[in-house]
């Protein structure tokens, strides 16, 4: 444990130094106090000044944190005294001063944690390390992260650094893409695959090293290797087991892994002064901008680029806009602004721009969700913005119901977004919230199992061979209510029987890696002969973003060009189908895409997942079979969503069959216009009320028939000849 104090930095304290650069008489006059930024404009007005900016009265101001708050990012760094500005070299990462003798610790010991700040060179560099102390002699050396990019970006670069072809020696395996071949040494996966590799080969017996990833960020398949790796290790004394992690609360992982040792590699790093907002901003966005426009205006040479965490893609394109629009009104003394967004779903090609270090007299301004956190570092950043809220997935069991809300960060993730400057050169972090706010901030971010849907997690164990999952060796259980959920979910669906052991169907359905339901549809289109298209459709929906595109100035058209999918009127389902099949028979055409405003990024996307889908089809035993028929193809999808069902109401809302709960179509479904009695739907969202998304038209007797077990028509009370569904299936699980 290194324990630096705090106050022998703070004579580098950066806005002391700070010599502004000329730029605008308008601005040098508005900047009396230090570190004070006094920016704020939401408009540009037209004015004499040159850069037509107008300061409004109420300008962002911010006040400096205390030593005592400093000391909070110092005491898990040292200062690196000769400056370092060749992150790109190997030898230069703080990692690298250990190399010998980590190498001579995990010789020692099976297990081992490993703790180390951000940037210091885990993630690319241990794995090198151990390929040439020929630990891949007795077999491959996996290296797990949550994130898919982080996975993809973090292989590239240790294959560039090696001077090898990225799929040969090493690469990356993420959900529906492998890029590693028969030579790959060094494979970096999402804890996720890793967990599904477990599935054919439960030892991991072609694995020499398991290195478990960024572990502080306690993803639901992290947490869930945790437990199975654990096990493995006692079989298998020659695998060795790392457990990496950015943060030093390291002492819960020694404990888990029954006291296991901690490395830690001390970090570099200089002062960072953090600055907290005076009074709360109103709009987080908005003050991100400004406070972006305001650093930048400040340029002095050799100055460095800044870093903006905002919540999610949305908020990052905004951003981008804005920033766009405003940077334009600057005129040419200005320097450029390049601006870099990151975040999950952006295409590969774009994301490798963040990399690309910024030409001198220009600045970079990087737009990152909580990716750039601890997964990737970013080299060069002087200035931090952090507006202090995040992305976080909540879960009612009660409903089902999963939603992804904004919520504030914890104060473990303000440190670490703190941290992301000050690697080659004092940094600055400007949080746009104030010191109370700060204070009143979580510790930590509550484990993703303990807010996350299981049914899937649950199957996957399940096809494992974990029988008594209540009794797993979770890091953090579960909530109970949430596990039951899961299990009922599972047997309903046929994946378990009633003493909850994995039925064949549960077997056919582990082969896909998709929720349950999606899987359900598709084991169930080998009895309707519609593989084919179940799995087009179970491809689209996967991706979870909508494949029809709405420019703002052309809704009109995009809504006319829609309807052309929409054959029937009998859902959603059957009308991505219908997007899907057309782009297919143009051969695949992006200008087919642009003129039928349909997303071509999210087809091809949708394309290679149901390649992998197509393949695993072979794995479950599903002939690929192909059936124009809609009712057939709705009587799979009614397989496997039956619990999805809602009834219409007086009124137009719908009331669900198994909760009850008064919910509406979405008004971007095909079935918003002419609602019909019975639906099934995909997804509930929650914005201003609970929606359904991608629905299709039922007839409640094919309730009976595709579940038996959970539905059971009765006479309505209404006297009506017709009659009605009612789920007995849950009567049946205690
Ligand atoms: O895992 P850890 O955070 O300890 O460090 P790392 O990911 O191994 O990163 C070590 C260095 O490589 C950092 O200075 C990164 O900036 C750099 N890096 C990069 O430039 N591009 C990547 N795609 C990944 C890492
Ligand atoms: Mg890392």
């Amino acid at each position: 444990r290194f324990a630096a104090p705090s106050n022998r930095y703070c004579d580098a304290n950066a806005s002391d130094k700070m010599n502004p650069f000329a730029v605008n008489e308008a601005w040098e006059k508005h900047q009396s106090e230090k570190a004070t930024l006094k920016f704020g404009s939401k408009d540009r007005k037209q004015s004499s000044d040159e850069y037509q900016f107008v300061f409004e009265e109420d300008p962002i101001k911010f006040i400096k944190a205390t030593e005592v708050e400093q000391g909070l990012l110092s005491s898990i760094s040292e200062v690196n005294t000769t400056s370092e500005r060749l992150a790109d070299d190997r030898k230069s990462l703080p990692i690298y001063q250990y190399k010998e003798k980590l190498l001579e610790v995990v010789k020692d010991n099976q297990v081992l944690i490993i703790v180390g700040e951000t940037g210091s060179g885990k993630t690319t560099q241990i794995p090198q390390y151990l390929l040439e102390a020929r630990y891949t002699r007795r077999g491959k050396i996996a290296c797990t992260q949550p994130r898919r990019v982080a996975a993809m970006s973090i292989a590239a670069r240790v294959a560039r650094q090696m001077g090898v072809k990225l799929g040969h020696e090493v690469g990356y395996s993420i959900r529906f893409e492998d890029r590693t071949s028969d030579r790959t040494v060094l494979k970096y996966m999402t804890d996720g695959m890793l967990l599904r590799e477990l599935q054919s080969e439960p030892d991991l017996a072609s694995y020499s090293v398991v290195m478990v990833d960024e572990a502080h960020e306690r993803s639901v398949s992290t947490d869930i290797l945790f437990g199975l790796v654990k096990d493995i290790a006692m079989a298998r004394p020659d695998l060795k087991l790392l457990i990496s992690s950015a943060t030093s609360d390291t002492e819960k992982f020694s404990e888990y892994f029954d006291s296991a040792n901690i490395f830690t590699i001390p970090g570099r790093r200089y002062h960072v002064d953090i600055h907290y907002t005076e009074t709360q901003v109103a709009d987080y966005l908005a003050a991100a901008v400004d406070t972006a426009l305001q650093i930048h205006v400040k340029l002095q040479p050799g100055d460095g680029d800044i870093l903006v965490f905002l919540p999610g893609q949305d908020d990052i394109e905004n951003a981008e806009e804005m920033l766009r629009l405003k940077t334009r009104g600057l005129g040419t003394k200005i320097p450029e602004l390049i601006i870099c967004p990151i975040y999950a779903n952006l295409p590969t090609e774009l994301q490798a721009k963040i990399f690309i270090p910024t030409p001198q007299g220009a600045r970079k301004v990087v737009l990152a969700t909580n990716i750039a956190e601890t997964s990737l570092t970013i080299n060069g950043i002087k200035y931090i913005i952090d507006p202090g809220y995040c992305k976080t997935k909540t879960y009612q069991p009660r409903t089902g119901m999963e939603t992804l809300k904004v919520t504030p960060v914890s104060k473990a993730s303000a440190t670490q977004r703190a941290g992301r400057s000050g690697r080659t050169g004092p940094g600055e972090c400007y949080r746009l919230y104030t010191r109370d706010i700060y204070n009143s901030m979580d510790e930590n971010v509550e484990p993703e199992i303990k807010r996350t849907n299981l049914a899937n997690v649950v199957l996957t164990l399940k096809s494992l061979g974990i029988e008594d999952i209540k009794n797993f060796d979770f890091m953090d259980p579960p909530p109970g209510e949430t596990l039951t959920k899961a299990l009922e979910l599972l047997i309903a669906l046929g994946a378990l029987d009633e003493p909850g052991k994995l039925t064949k169907v549960g077997r056919r359905m582990a082969e896909f890696p998709l929720d349950p339901m999606l899987s359900k549809m598709i084991v169930a289109s080998d009895e309707y002969k519609c593989s084919s298209e179940l799995i087009s459709i179970a491809a689209i929906l996967s991706l979870g973003n909508s494949v029809f595109y709405r420019p703002k100035d052309k809704r009109k058209d995009a809504a006319t060009a829609r309807e052309r999918f929409y054959m029937g009127n009998v859902g959603d389902h059957i009308a991505l189908l219908n997007v899907y099949n057309s782009w297919k028979e143009t051969d695949f055409s992006t200008q087919w895409c642009y003129e039928n405003y349909i997303q071509v990024r999210s087809m091809k996307q949708a394309r290679k997942v149901r390649e992998q889908l197509e393949g695993l089809l072979k794995m479950a035993e599903i002939e690929v079979t192909s059936n124009a028929n809609d009712l057939d193809i709705r009587m799979a999808i009614v397989s496997g969503c039956f619990r999805h069902t809602a009834r219409l109401q007086k009124g137009g809302s719908y009331q669900t069959v198994e909760s009850c709960r008064t919910v509406y179509i979405h008004p971007s479904s095909v079935l918003a216009q002419a609602p019909p009695r019975w639906v099934v739907y995909h997804e509930l969202v929650e914005t201003s009320r609970e929606y359904m998304r991608q629905v299709t038209e039922l007839k409640p007797e094919w309730l009976e028939k595709v579940a038996p077990h959970y539905y059971k028509l009765e006479d309505t009370e209404d006297c009506s000849s017709k009659k009605m569904p009612r789920a007995v299936g849950r009567a049946c699980l205690n």
